[in-house]
């Protein structure tokens, strides 16, 4: 392809000034997508291939030169093309001298190399300003512009005015840009699309072991012994009476463990009175994943109230109440109603149900385009008063669930507590210790804290 008069770009007119030319070096599916957002933005564009004459399609507008020619014909170049094949470049180094490298690739590993893709770039084009950049963008994302999972565009490099002539192409393309630093920064932003749901790892692992450990519990609690003790196979209650056991149990638990940290914060506080001090590490981390713990808590708390609508139409419930009245029938005997169990029974749905409720809002209003809409006091009262009034209810729920059968010794089967007993004690402990906190002396003290006060300050 000649270029010598020829305008490169379809969108130039008469009077207007000559749009800038970018390159791109690879006309893979990355290379194609960004050329041709890029031509839709309004730059001329052209691509640097090995066989200019037969590189496959290439937007239409675009222009395909040599490597050397297309390098030499624009001031920033698009490495489009994968690191093992970066080698070429180094016989382009007089032409790419002084340019603008943006390296945009990525691996398929973690610490496949021993640098990062765009420092190794640095060192084979040392005269050039390499700038890492849209790597965690797909080829779809760069096509179609901006959209909610992908906004930003993630930059690091060593050169203030690489950064900026790149950032400059990320904004008109309606991406908003992160500056991450310098080229040294370059692996983390490699490793950005290699990471699956970073924030949501802790929290499932804290459910799936929470899940095992309470369902091989009640397994044993609840099946073997009924098989050891009575030789009745009671095998068919793991599908929904084990899980309806299990799955309120492990929300309950997570919904304690979103606010145990913060009580935990306030306590580290008080004993070193003062809030300039940080945290230890997996406090940290543990109060990061607040969110995720309890959107998880959720997800399991709604599956127990789906399991719960199941009770009424389940063979075995109607099998028993048919059995029960028969028998009462030919007995010829009757049963008295029981106010007490009315109370009990009726309190601990209301109870669940006005948990549930509260616990849907936490959950919608954790969501960023609710929380957004939201001042810091809303979403503070939301998440901390009403949260503690979730765990409060769904506490009370299941102690009211257990009712008198905490005195019974029927209910210890093989001399140990039924896992909903168990599952009490970290919400129970949370509560209290916020109770201590709402002591007006500690109160007051906590609060002074966080104002910047602090009680060994220097005189
Ligand atoms: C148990 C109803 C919400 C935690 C129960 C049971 C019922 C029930 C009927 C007894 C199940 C059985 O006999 O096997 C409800 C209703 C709710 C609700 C109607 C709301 C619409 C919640 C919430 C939590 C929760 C939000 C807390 C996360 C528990 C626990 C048990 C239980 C821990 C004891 C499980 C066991 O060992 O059997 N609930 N519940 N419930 N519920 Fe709820």
């Amino acid at each position: 392809v000649k270029t010598d008069g020829l305008p490169l770009n379809p969108l130039r007119t008469a009077a207007g000034p000559e749009p800038e030319l970018l390159c791109i070096f690879g006309t893979g599916d990355l290379g194609r997508s960004l050329g041709q957002r890029l031509l839709q933005t309004g730059y001329r564009v052209v691509y640097g291939s090995r066989r200019p004459h037969s590189c496959g399609p290439v937007p239409q507008g675009a222009q395909v030169l040599s490597h050397a020619a297309a390098a030499q014909s624009a001031k920033l170049v698009f490495i489009c093309v994968h690191r093992e094949h970066y080698d070429f470049l180094e016989a382009l180094a007089p032409q790419l001298k002084g340019k603008v490298l943006v390296d945009v690739s990525n691996n398929l590993k973690k610490n496949l190399y021993p640098e990062a893709n765009a420092e190794y770039l640095q060192r084979l084009i040392p005269g050039a300003f390499v700038v890492k950049a849209f790597n965690t963008l797909s080829a779809w994302a760069l096509q179609n512009g901006p959209s909610d999972a992908n906004r930003q565009v993630f930059l690091c490099g060593d050169s203030a005015e690489a950064k900026q002539q790149v950032s400059d192409v990320a904004t008109r393309l309606s991406f908003s840009v992160v500056d991450r630093g310098s080229l040294s920064a370059a692996r983390e932003l490699e490793d950005f699309p290699l990471q699956l749901f970073p924030e949501w790892r802790l929290p499932l692992w804290i459910a799936t072991g929470l899940t095992a450990s309470f369902f091989f519990y009640a397994v044993i609690v609840d099946i073997v012994y009924s098989y050891v003790t009575y030789k009745k196979d009671t095998s068919f209650r793991i599908m929904v009476s084990l899980a309806n056991k299990v799955f309120p149990i492990v929300s309950l638990i997570m919904l304690s463990l979103c606010y145990l940290p913060g009580v935990l914060a306030s306590f580290f506080q008080l004993y070193r009175g003062t809030k300039y001090r940080r945290f230890p590490d997996w406090l940290d981390r543990w109060m990061l994943c607040r969110k995720q713990l309890g959107l998880l808590a959720l997800g399991f708390a709604s599956l127990h109230v789906l399991y719960t609508l199941l009770i009424p139409i389940r063979y075995y419930v109607r099998y028993k109440i048919k059995d029960s009245t028969v028998k009462t029938i030919r007995e010829n005997k009757t049963v008295d109603f029981e106010t007490s169990t009315a109370w009990y029974t009726d309190s601990y749905y209301s109870m669940g149900i006005l948990g549930f409720g509260l616990y849907v809002i936490l959950g919608i209003s954790s969501l960023p385009s609710v929380s957004n809409a939201l001042s810091w006091r809303e979403f503070n009262f939301i998440q901390s008063k009403l949260g503690y009034l979730t765990l409060f209810f769904c506490t009370f729920h299941t102690y009211l669930f257990g009712w008198n059968r905490f005195l019974r010794s029927s209910t210890y089967k093989f001399w140990v507590p039924p896992p909903y007993m168990l599952c009490l004690v970290v919400p129970t402990v949370v509560l209290l210790l916020k109770l201590l906190l709402l002591l007006p002396c500690v109160d007051r003290t906590v609060t002074r804290i966080r104002q910047g006060w602090e009680r060994n300050e220097p005189e």
